[in-house]
């Protein structure tokens, strides 16, 4: 099932504005592989694809891995890292929470090593992965720039700075915030939420106990509150959809916003507040205007702290530095 896209026409003007403001400031290009692996988009899109035919939930596990790998140390695959007897690595910490699509990436980097040994970074392959993985979902397409070089750094105590599901939107406006996104780019990239699901651990503060003087989060409306806690009755480890349709990329999230049912209180902070309401309504309201600034906040993502030359390498295994 290829689900058919209503943005995509739509963006290719403001993305070719974007490119040009962005490109001459970093050493990434457009056509980084057309001399040396022109088929590398092919490869992934067709993996990414076949994957998610089989098992859609995968699209988010992707998109999620991405973040992480920017959010820390920049877009330079040390997510992918495996921990080794001297290291521990990043996908070793308990803020990994299940993170998922390793093996795929795997697959990808085996096929293009046989193609063009030597020249795709495990990096790129991610990128565009969950480039891939959010127009599978019914996203918007937009193409990225490619070049990254993989770090060699990978350590589990760098993983403190990834946002965690009890941050309120102040905390998350400042997190961001030193990341070069200001607020409206910080409330466009919460709504990866459209896709993927989080487990009761990562949302059971809410439900007793919450604070002195409430035992469930009073941002959240009672309805839903049984519904969670319907979800946790089967364990920590038991899934909730981020929005009503989990594999289905669309504004659903921000509309369940609204009605108090956002599953991470993160999220529903982003409607508790006033900095960030009135850009939950406007994604609420317009589908559209959510997809463009998404997809600009996505490739701006996929820019951070990007190594290049020497400071990096392409791995031949996406597990291992060379
Ligand atoms: C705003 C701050 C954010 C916080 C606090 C946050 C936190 C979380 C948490 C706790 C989960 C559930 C993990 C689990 O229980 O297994 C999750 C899932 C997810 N996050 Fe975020 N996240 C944030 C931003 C983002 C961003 C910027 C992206 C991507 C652009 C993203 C993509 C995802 C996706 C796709 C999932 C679902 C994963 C799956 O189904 O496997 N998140 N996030
Ligand atoms: C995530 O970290 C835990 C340890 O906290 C580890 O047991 C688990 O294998 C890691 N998950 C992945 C997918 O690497
Ligand atoms: C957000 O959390 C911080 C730190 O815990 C707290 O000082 C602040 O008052 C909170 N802001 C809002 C709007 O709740």
């Amino acid at each position: 099932m290829v689900v058919s896209n209503f943005f995509g026409i739509l963006l290719v003007m403001e993305v070719m504005v974007f490119y040009g403001l962005r490109l001459g400031v970093h050493g990434l290009s457009m056509d980084y592989y057309m001399m040396n692996c022109p088929i590398a988009e092919f490869i992934v899109r067709d993996s990414v694809t076949s994957a998610l035919q089989s098992d859609p939930t995968l699209a988010a596990g992707l998109v999620r891995m991405h973040f992480h790998d920017c959010f820390i140390q920049g877009c330079d695959g040390s997510v992918l890292l495996d921990s080794t007897k001297d290291n521990t690595a990043e996908k070793d910490s308990p803020a990994n929470l299940s993170l998922r699509g390793y093996e795929l990436v795997d697959d990808i980097k085996d096929e293009l090593e046989n193609r063009c040994p030597g020249v795709v970074s495990c990096a790129d392959i991610l990128a565009m992965a969950a480039r891939d993985a959010v127009f599978w979902v019914g996203g918007p397409f937009y193409q990225i720039p490619n070049g990254r070089k993989d770090g060699r750094r990978s350590r589990i105590e760098d993983t403190f700075n990834l946002p965690a599901p009890v941050l309120n939107s102040t905390e998350l406006i400042n997190l961001f915030g030193k990341h070069g996104f200001n607020v409206q780019e910080m409330v466009a990239l919460s709504g990866a939420h459209t896709i993927g699901v989080a487990r009761c651990s990562s949302f059971k503060s809410r439900l007793s106990n919450f604070d002195s003087t409430h035992d469930t989060d009073p941002s959240m409306n009672s309805n839903f509150a049984r519904v969670l806690s319907k979800t946790c009755a089967a364990g920590d480890n038991a899934e909730q959809p981020l929005d009503p349709s989990r594999n289905t990329f669309d504004n659903a999230y921000y509309i369940a916003l609204q009605r108090q049912a956002g599953v991470l209180f993160s999220d529903q902070s982003l409607f508790t507040s006033a900095r960030t309401r009135r850009i939950v309504n406007a994604y609420a309201m317009n589908q559209v205007m959510f997809a463009m600034d998404f997809q600009q906040a996505m490739l701006k993502m996929g820019l951070l702290d990007v190594k290049e030359g020497s400071t990096g390498e392409v791995r031949e295994n996406c597990r291992k530095i060379n």
